[in-house]
C-alpha cells in the first residue's frame, strides 16, 4: 500500500525522492508527492495519478533543497485527488509530513484542532499530524514530534521535515514498517528496502515507538522516551538486479521464471545430512510432541499456500491442521491451548489482518512460527520462530514465488515434524526430503513442458467467466489459480471442489463455458474424469491439467496442460507454474496492467 521515502545529503533531494517513489510504485498507489527543505522554506509538489504526472509537475516547479520526503498514497480517508495526496503541510509552511497507516482517533483530534482555530484542507486522517506539530512546536522539532505522536492512536509510519531544520529529517513508526538506510554523507529512510538498495545495503529496522533523526552526517535513534539508543546495522543480502525486470516485460513473468532458483534458496539451506532440518524452529522435540492441533493463518494467496500445505502436514504428522483466514480468525474466539501451534504465512510480513490474528493467538499463549519472505518485517519480529522463505524481492503485486516458497517451507516443516514426533523413521525422512529437493527441477520441467500457453491464452482470453475445479490438493491449487486469473486478467473466475459442482454450481455451466479441470492427484483421477464428462455434457470447454503420465485425459479435455510426475505430497509448486503462466498470458492478451492490477496493493497494511 502507501510508500514512504526520506532523504538528506549533499545533493538535490527531489531526484532522489522521485527515483525512490518509482521503486515503491509496485506497492499500489493512486497519488504521489514530495516535499523538500531548502532556502529557509519547504516546497511541496503532489498530484493524483502516476509518478510520471508528479515528475512533470516537479519539472515545472522551482524546487531546491537537500532534505526531503516523498509518498505514494493508496486512498483510505478521502478520494485520491491532489489535495488528499501526501505530503501535508502545516498552514504556516513550517512542517511537511508523509504518513502510512491510519490515525484511528483523527476525528476527535480534528474536532479539537478545529475548535482551537485550525483549518483543514483535506479529508485525510493524516492532516491532524501537521496541525499537532504546529501546536507543539516551540523551537524544538524533535520534542514537537514526540508530543504529536503521543496523541496518536492507530498505526503509522511518519516522515517529517521542518523549514527551520533543513538538514534534518525525522521518522517514527508504530505498526507500519520503516527502514533507515545508512549511507556515506547521506542517509535515507523508506517503508520498503527496494527503495534503498540502489543507495546503500546498510540498514536499521526501526521498532515501534522509536524515532530516528537523519542528517547528512549520521543517524540518531531515540526510544519512545526520547533517550538515545544504539541499534544494529544489518546488511541487505540482495542487490539491485533482483529488484529489476532483467529483460522480462513484467516483474510477474520474471518472478515466475525465477522460481527454480527461489525454491532452491528456500529448500537447500534446510537440508542437513539428507533430511529436512529447521534450525530456526525454537521448539524443543518435547514441545513438538505435545502439539495436538496446528492452525495456519494468512490472507489471500498465502492462505491458499496454507490450504495446500495442510494436506502434506496432516498426511505425514497425523495432527489435525485448520487453515484460517486471518481476517476471520482474529474475531472468532478461537479454541486454542498450550498444545496448539500457530503457523503464520506472509510474503510481506506486514499484512495487518495477519498481524492482528497472530497477536490475538499469542495473547492466548499459543506458540507461533512465521514463514515470511521480507527480513525484519513486523510478522518476523513478532513470531517465536521465523523461517524465511528467501524468495528474494517480489515486486509484482500478484504473488508467485512468494506462494511457492511458502508451500515448500510447509513441506519441510511436515517432514521435520513427522520425524521429530516419531511418525516416520530416518530412512523415510531422507526419502521424502529427496523428493522435496526435486522441486526446483520439477518447476523448470513444468515451464519447459508447456510452450503452448501463449496460444491457449489467445484461445481462451475472451471468456467472461470461468471455473477451476479440482479434488484434494488439486482443489487448493484451483483456489490459488483462480485468484491469480481474476486478479490480473479481471476475468470472473471461481474455484470449486469438483465434487461440489453438482450441488448447485453446475447450473452455471452452459455452452462454451471454460472449465479448467485440475486432475493431477492420481488417487482421484477417475473421479475427475467423471466431473469433466459432466461439464462437457452441458457444453463446457475443458482445459485439463494432469501429470505427464496421465495421458487418458487427452480423450476428454479440449486442451491439456501437462505437469511433471512428482510425489503427490509435494506436487503443488510445480503444478501451479503453468497456471500462473496461463493467468499471465491471458492478462497480457487482455491488455491488463499485470504488475499493478487495479485496486490492489502489494502489502495490505489496513484492515
Ligand atoms: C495475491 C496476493 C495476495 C497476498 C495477500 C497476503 O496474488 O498476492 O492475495 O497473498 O495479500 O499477503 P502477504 O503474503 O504479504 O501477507
Amino acid at each position: 500500500m502507501c510508500g514512504i521515502i526520506g532523504f538528506t545529503g549533499g545533493r538535490e533531494a527531489a531526484p532522489v525522492l522521485l527515483e525512490g517513489l518509482k521503486k515503491l510504485e509496485y506497492r499500489g498507489y493512486d497519488s504521489a508527492g514530495i516535499a523538500v527543505a531548502g532556502g529557509g522554506r519547504l516546497t511541496m509538489v503532489k498530484t493524483s495519478g502516476k509518478i510520471e504526472n508528479l515528475c512533470k509537475k516537479v519539472e515545472s516547479t522551482e524546487i531546491s533543497g537537500k532534505t526531503g520526503i516523498g509518498h505514494t498514497r493508496w486512498a483510505t480517508h478521502g478520494a485520491p485527488n491532489d489535495t488528499n495526496a501526501h505530503p501535508h503541510m502545516s498552514p504556516d509552511g513550517r512542517f511537511a509530513i508523509v504518513h502510512n497507516g491510519i490515525i484511528e482517533n483523527f476525528a476527535e483530534l480534528r474536532e479539537e484542532l478545529i475548535a482551537g482555530g485550525a483549518e483543514f484542507l483535506s479529508e485525510t486522517d493524516t492532516e491532524v499530524v501537521v496541525h499537532l506539530l504546529s501546536r507543539y512546536y516551540d523551537g524544538d522539532f524533535k520534542k514537537a514530534l514526540m508530543k504529536t505522536v503521543a496523541r496518536l492512536e492507530g498505526t503509522y509510519a511518519i516522515g517529517a521535515i521542518c523549514s527551520e531544520c533543513p538538514e534534518s529529517v525525522f521518522v517514527t513508526k508504530v505498526f507500519n514498517p520503516m527502514i533507515v538506510g545508512v549511507g556515506i554523507g547521506e542517509n535515507f529512510f523508506a517503508s520498503d528496502v527496494t527503495a534503498l538498495v540502489s543507495h546503500t545495503k546498510n540498514v536499521i529496522y526501526l521498532d515501534d515507538g522509536e524515532l530516528a533523526e537523519l542528517t547528512p552526517e549520521g543517524v540518531t535513534i531515540y526510544d519512545a522516551t526520547g533517550k538515545e539508543i544504539q541499534k544494529k546495522v544489518s546488511r541487505i543480502m540482495w542487490d539491485m538486479e533482483a529488484a529489476e525486470k532483467g529483460g522480462y516485460d513484467h516483474f510477474m513473468l520474471k518472478e515466475i521464471m525465477e522460481q527454480p532458483h527461489a525454491l532452491k534458496s528456500a529448500i537447500d539451506p534446510r537440508v542437513k545430512n539428507g533430511k529436512a532440518a529447521l534450525s530456526e524452529l525454537c521448539l524443543s522435540d518435547e514441545a513438538l510432541r505435545g502439539i495436538n492441533h496446528i492452525i495456519i493463518t494468512a490472507c489471500g494467496s498465502a492462505y491458499y499456500a496454507g490450504c495446500a500445505g495442510k494436506y502434506t502436514i496432516e498426511k505425514l504428522t497425523r495432527i489435525p491442521v485448520s487453515v484460517e483466514l486471518a481476517s476471520e480468525l482474529r474475531y472468532s474466539d478461537p479454541i486454542v491451548d498450550e498444545h496448539t501451534l500457530l503457523i503464520v504465512l506472509s510474503q510481506s510480513g506486514e499484512t495487518l489482518d495477519t498481524i492482528c490474528a497472530m497477536r490475538e493467538l499469542k495473547a492466548r499463549g499459543v506458540s507461533t512460527v512465521a514463514i515470511v519472505n521480507v527480513v525484519g518485517s513486523t510478522i518476523a519480529k513478532l513470531a517465536d520462530s521465523v523461517i524465511y522463505t528467501y524468495a528474494g524481492p517480489e515486486i509484482a503485486v500478484a504473488t508467485t514465488k512468494g506462494y511457492t516458497t511458502q508451500v515448500a517451507v510447509l513441506y519441510l516443516f511436515a517432514v521435520y515434524m513427522a520425524e521429530k514426533i516419531g511418525k516416520i523413521d530416518d530412512a523415510e525422512a531422507k526419502r521424502l526430503t529427496g523428493e522435496i529437493l526435486q522441486i526446483p527441477s520439477n518447476i523448470q520441467r513444468a515451464i519447459d513442458l508447456n510452450p503452448q500457453l501463449p496460444e491457449l491464452a489467445k484461445k481462451y482470453h475472451s471468456n467472461s467467466s470461468l471455473f477451476f475445479i479440482g479434488r484434494n490438493v488439486d482443489y487448493a491449487v484451483a483456489l490459488e489459480s483462480s485468484l491469480k486469473m481474476k486478479e490480473i486478467s479481471y476475468i470472473h473466475s471461481e474455484a470449486y471442489a469438483a465434487g461440489e459442482l453438482k450441488h448447485g454450481t453446475i447450473a452455471l455451466i452452459s455452452e462454451n463455458r471454460l472449465v479448467i479441470a485440475i486432475a493431477s492427484y492420481e488417487e482421484l483421477f477417475d473421479k475427475m474424469m467423471s466431473n469433466i464428462k459432466e461439464v462437457k455434457a452441458r457444453g463446457a470447454k475443458v482445459l485439463g491439467v494432469a501429470r505427464e503420465d496421465m495421458k487418458k485425459i487427452v480423450a476428454e479435455a479440449d486442451d491439456v496442460i501437462f505437469v511433471p510426475n512428482a510425489d503427490p505430497l509435494f506436487m503443488v509448486p510445480s503444478e501451479i507454474i503453468p497456471l500462473q503462466l496461463l493467468a499471465y498470458y491471458v492478462a497480457r492478451e487482455n491488455g491488463c496492467d499485470i504488475d499493478k492490477p487495479r485496486n490492489l496493493a502489494k502489502s495490505v497494511t489496513v484492515e
